[in-house]
């Protein structure tokens, strides 16, 4: 009996992210990189010195491997087999990987890059073509570096990060696996100092007779959290080899104290091995940095964007002008981001270079639409089993934010992610940027996802939805010094008609809303009075036909996507023969629309001209309208289970019924459905609008 197995998601592992905390700009700090552990070279004159060397080289390599940043935690076996089935197949590779591989970045292999190209189109489809309100834009990766000054990048986007000062792993602060143990302190340790080659290769092996004379004391205290059913003594073993590595042979730890018991500490370095007490956090700007011409100096330092949204907003009145659109639309783009991640993690989820798919919705502010339709609309939350509303002229912020959440899910389900699959996060208010005024995020249950006290998985984030107020338009407008707001004839008409307290209470409202904004983005040096004068004269502009607009965000990873969809569509069936042998097949049961081929072709036999003509045939015919696999190595049913494995959604056999041996099939083909496996007999002449209603 095939045991349809769908591997449940097992929930172990790992870190819960939150969205990206913003820094502020007071706490950061300059970051120099420490760097990592250096294996010594030394000159040895002994075979003693020898094998002493070789004992620290492998020791050294050791605690290079432990802190191998490729290393993937080996701690959830769908996770494992996903990966390995993504490079056994093509999906995904590491990227440089004939060199090691380099931390946080992937290569799509043959058929991630179909499914990846399907994703991006269908967005895109869906985003803009689908759509008269959005128009699209293809921005360049690098730009003015006043960009990122404007959007607060350069100041505050940066992560927490903390260095383990032992093993030298390095910790996302709210990223750290809570420990609970003993813990062991010492004052300081004494020993003889390592001659060092060099400031940050210090480990030296001493042998021969010590000289007593030599021996010195370090005075910084060390302290590890020792695991509860772990020797307390075990701390001293670790203090030896903190020291060791950092300058002192045969040390010996001084003032130890066996300390208090500790649960869920979130400050100590959470590899077994070591458990030391991390470093105060600091943060760490995540743009990657780069100069532009040949000099490398500050005045030609250039960032990778880490977000593909500011090109939107730069672009905001080159595309307002170009394409004819009017308040409310949308600008849309799909492209690669880049992010120094501190801890790229769980395969493509957290990587450093990756793709995200962005619309910056514009919309009137809540002003206008009172001022123009006497009131704002809110939005009921929409049915799922019914059509989303449409858009009405009388929406506000809440109606719009509403709307893009429900639309993006909707998305998702179109491509196979059943609303079960996802879930909500409505930030609250002390996790919201201060410029945005709600941000729903969509979530996906990965693997990888953590459960909560009551055994539930809440996901991790697929896509942010952020109303995220007029403040980018705003902000270029005050670092650039162009205008970025539009000018509103329905407005200016609706204004005048106004009675005079409607026009002094939206006046006042939007005076207010704008020197909130003015007061908390002020630059150093601007007065109370210079930003109320500016405030005046926005809400001035108001009553003439003028604002900035507001803007709603839908912002996707494709890299995070393309992982739901693969964790998704990831079954086994587990067959056993008649000899009680088992076998494990893998099904990637991909929706028809991203599934990376939509037919395979087969010829029955590769030997028979005429099958092998009749099956080429139809390649032919289907391959200007979707990508097809023409496959005739190996018997029908590893040829099926090959396809099963790639996701591909039906396969085409032509065989000697097709070549009419039975005349009423000549011309037809079997036809077998991936999930089922069932067949049924089509006529050519169908098959094309078959697998285009099945596949589009
Ligand atoms: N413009 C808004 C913005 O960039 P974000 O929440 O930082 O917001 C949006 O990123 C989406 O980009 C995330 O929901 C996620 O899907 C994707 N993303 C962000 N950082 C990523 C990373 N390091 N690796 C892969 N995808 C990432």
């Amino acid at each position: 009996m095939p045991d349809e197995k769908c591997v449940s998601l097992t929930h172990q592992s790992v870190k819960f992210t939150h969205r990206r905390k913003i820094i502020h700009r007071n706490a950061v700090s300059k970051f120099s990189e420490s760097s990592k552990s250096r294996i010594p070279i030394l000159k040895s004159r002994s075979i003693l010195s020898f094998l002493l060397h070789a004992f620290v080289i492998d020791f050294c390599a050791r605690l290079t491997t432990l802190s191998d940043p490729m290393a993937e935690p080996k701690e959830n076996p769908l996770m494992e087999k996903i990966v390995s089935l993504c490079k056994r197949r093509g999906f995904i590779f590491q990227s440089s990987e004939i060199y090691g591989g380099i931390n946080g970045f992937w290569d799509y292999g043959p058929l991630g890059a179909e499914l990846k190209r399907n994703v991006k189109e269908l967005w895109w489809h869906a985003m803009t073509r689908q759509r008269d309100d959005v128009a699209g834009l293809e921005a360049t990766i690098i730009m003015s570096p006043q960009i990122w000054k404007a959007s607060g990048h350069v100041d505050t986007f940066a992560d927490l990060m903390v260095d383990c000062p032992s093993c030298k792993k390095r910790y996302r602060a709210d990223q750290i696996e809570p420990q609970s143990g003993r813990i062991y302190r010492c004052e300081g340790a004494e020993g003889f100092p390592v001659e060092t080659s060099g400031p940050t290769t210090p480990i030296k092996p001493f042998f021969g007779l010590a000289d007593e004379t030599k021996k010195k004391k370090v005075n910084y205290s060390y302290a590890a959290l020792i695991p509860f059913g772990k020797p307390i003594e075990s701390g001293r073993q670790r203090a030896k080899d903190f020291f060791f590595r950092r300058e002192l042979n045969s040390p010996n730890p001084i003032g130890e104290r066996f300390d208090e018991d500790i649960k869920d500490s979130i400050k100590f370095c959470s590899d077994p091995q070591c458990g030391t007490e991390l470093s105060t956090p600091r943060p760490f700007n995540l743009m990657f940095k780069t100069f532009v011409g040949p000099v490398e100096s500050d005045d030609n330092v250039a960032y990778l964007r880490p977000e593909t949204a500011q090109a939107i907003f730069a672009q905001f009145k080159n595309v307002l002008e170009t394409s004819r659109q009017r308040v409310p639309f949308g600008i849309a783009q799909v492209g690669k981001a880049f992010r120094n991640e501190v801890t790229p993690r769980n395969f493509t989820f957290r990587s450093r270079e990756f793709e995200q798919m962005e619309l910056e919705f514009f919309i009137k502010p809540d002003e206008v639409i009172e001022a123009i339709h006497g009131s704002v609309a809110t939005l009921e939350t929409p049915d799922p089993k019914s059509k989303t509303p449409d858009p009405q002229p009388n929406w506000g912020w809440q109606a719009w934010h509403q709307y893009w959440v429900e639309e993006r899910v909707r998305f998702y389900e179109g491509i196979g992610l059943d609303r079960s699959t996802l879930g909500f996060h409505v930030q609250t208010p002390a996790e919201l940027a201060h410029y945005a005024r709600a941000c729903t995020d969509i979530l996906f249950k990965f693997p990888f996802s953590k459960k909560d006290e009551s055994g539930n998985v809440a996901g991790d984030e697929l896509e942010g939805i952020a109303a995220r107020s007029d403040f980018d338009l705003s902000q270029h407008q005050r670092f650039s010094g162009k205008p970025m707001g539009v000018f509103d004839d329905e407005l200016r008409a609706a204004w005048a008609k106004l009675p005079k307290e409607k026009q002094d209470d939206l006046w006042k409202r939007y005076y207010d809303n704008r020197k909130n904004y003015l007061t908390k983005s002020a630059k150093p040096g601007e007065t109370v009075e210079q930003i109320s004068k500016q405030a005046t004269d926005d809400a001035n502009g108001l009553a003439k036909g003028q604002y900035i607009p507001h803007v709603i965000e839908p912002s996707a990873g494709v890299d995070r996507l393309i992982l739901a969809l693969i964790a998704n569509a990831y079954s086994e069936i587990t067959e056993t023969d008649d000899k009680g042998k088992s076998e494990t097949r893998v099904t990637m049961k991909f929706h028809p629309r991203v599934a990376p081929f939509k037919a395979g072709i087969f010829p029955l036999l590769k030997n028979k001209p005429e099958l092998v003509k009749k099956a080429q045939e139809v390649r032919e015919l289907l391959r200007p309208w979707m990508n097809v696999f023409y496959d005739e190595g190996g018997s029908i049913g590893k040829r099926y289970a090959r396809q099963d494995e790639a996701g591909t959604p039906f396969c085409v056999t032509i065989d000697f019924d097709t070549l009419g041996e039975k005349p009423e099939l000549l011309d037809t083909v079997t036809i077998r459905y991936r999930d089922d496996g069932k067949q049924e007999r089509l006529k050519i002449s169908e098959l094309l609008d078959f697998l285009l209603s099945k596949t589009r």
